[in-house]
């Protein structure tokens, strides 16, 4: 289970520290379904009616991808999109598991002829994830692809390899999936996107990629399950509350740091799931990444030294999925041999424990949330713990989490831009 260290953000607040009774009528404005949002709340039941629902079909299309080619082209934005990836990039690619590769995600011609290079010329399926399904880049990024499709297999092949993971009723990839007949699945209703890693938006590229989904559900289960505490000792109320505590103290960007490099993309997953929820009339933590060591050497010196409106939250995970012993060198150039020896994790943990009290000491409040280890089952704690922080915390502020109006914007401009060439 996670675990969450406030011993590094206790003294930037005072005596005004963590509103419990706050975090206590959130959670249960969450549970009754009486706050803003309440018809989105769907995600936190989505394990068990996943493992209830279309588990087993989703687990079926993962075996028939990686039967049918080893690439799998995922197709999606925003909330569609960065979940899978996450997890991908986390836990890589297992047994025999596809390649998964993303597109539909950003308008630039030269990652998307990056990607079709990477795909060559294997043989792939595509998954396309849109609820909305007139999303911009995911619609023209599903058009180059199933164009793709159709020249190297046919019409009627090319419909095999297609997955659509949309709307259950209504929506234009709905309608096109069920004139053309691709196997669909379900983008829930009440479930927005940047909740919806847990359905078949995350879990069917992450069946095809050969990660064990049945043990990503089954530990979502139990971690909802879990932290439905109605407690300070519940982490998801530790976190949700330090970061409300610290932003009424100035702290208005979260960074959040690992010293894991695959950790990147569930850092880009945590943005917008705390940017989107919590960036609204004018309120709400700038969620910012650090990737470390690497960061250290760069940002670093502006965490260290600049102005001091940041609180950083450092996850790291409890056992390495690797060692490495550091070796000894005769000349010694490097004068490192007393190093030597040693393995490269303990350097980390040294270099970890100084980081951390060096920021401190710089004035920024550090978060650590610790968790078990970096598999399936750590991921599926990570999703959980964060989104129901999430919430607790966006009904703390006093927005409304589940909505995201200011998206929108830049889509009208847009499309008013591309309606000239009607
Ligand atoms: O969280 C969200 O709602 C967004 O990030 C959407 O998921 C994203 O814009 C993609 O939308 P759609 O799935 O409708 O293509």
């Amino acid at each position: 289970m996670i675990k969450v260290d406030l011993s590094g953000a206790e003294k930037f607040w005072g005596d005004k520290g963590p509103d419990w009774a706050l975090c206590a009528a959130a959670h249960r404005t969450l549970a009754e379904k009486t706050g803003l949002g309440a018809d989105f709340l769907g995600w936190l039941e989505l394990p068990q009616r996943i493992r209830d629902t279309e588990l087993s079909r989703i687990l079926a299309a993962g075996k028939k991808i990686r039967e049918k080619g080893d690439a799998l082209v995922v197709i999606g934005i925003g909330g569609s999109y960065l979940g899978a990836r996450a997890a991908y990039d986390l836990l890589g690619r297992k047994g025999d598991g596809v390649e998964l590769l993303f597109a539909g995600n950003g308008l630039s011609a030269t990652t998307l002829q990056d990607t079709i290079r990477a795909l060559g010329d294997r043989d792939f399926c595509v998954n396309v994830v849109s609820k909305s399904g007139t999303t911009l880049e995911p619609a023209l990024g599903f058009r180059i692809f199933r164009e793709l499709l159709v020249k190297k297999y046919g019409e009627k092949e090319a419909g095999e390899r297609i997955f659509a993971t949309t709307d259950a009723r209504r929506g234009a990839l709905k309608s096109a999936a069920d004139k053309a007949g691709w196997e669909c699945f379900v983008v829930p209703d009440d479930v927005g996107g940047r909740f919806s890693v847990l359905s078949a938006v995350g879990l069917l590229p992450l069946a095809a990629a050969g990660l064990d989904v049945e043990a990503i559900i089954d530990t979502a289960i139990a971690a909802f399950a879990a932290l439905d505490e109605r407690s300070e000792k519940n982490p998801c109320w530790q976190y949700a509350a330090a970061r409300q505590a610290l932003y009424g103290q100035g702290k208005a960007v979260e960074i959040l740091g690992c010293y894991e490099p695959r950790f990147r993309m569930m850092a880009e997953w945590w943005k917008q799931l705390y940017g989107e929820s919590e960036g609204k009339q004018g309120l709400g933590i700038f969620p910012a990444s650090v990737e470390y060591n690497a960061d250290l050497h760069s940002m670093g010196q502006y965490i260290q030294d600049g102005p001091r409106f940041l609180l950083e939250t450092v996850v790291s995970f409890a056992r390495e999925n690797a060692g490495y012993i550091i070796p000894s060198d005769a000349a010694d150039g490097d004068g490192l041999n007393y190093v030597a020896g040693h393995d490269l994790a303990e350097v980390a943990n040294i270099a970890r424990a100084a980081v951390k009290e060096a920021h401190i000491q710089g004035g920024v409040p550090n978060i650590a949330v610790e968790v078990s280890a970096m598999d399936e089952k750590g991921f599926a704690e990570l999703v959980c713990f964060f989104e129901l922080a999430c919430a607790l915390s966006g009904y703390m502020e006093g927005v409304n989490p589940f909505d995201q109006p200011g998206v929108e914007a830049y889509k009208k401009l847009m499309f008013a831009g591309l309606a000239a060439w009607k």
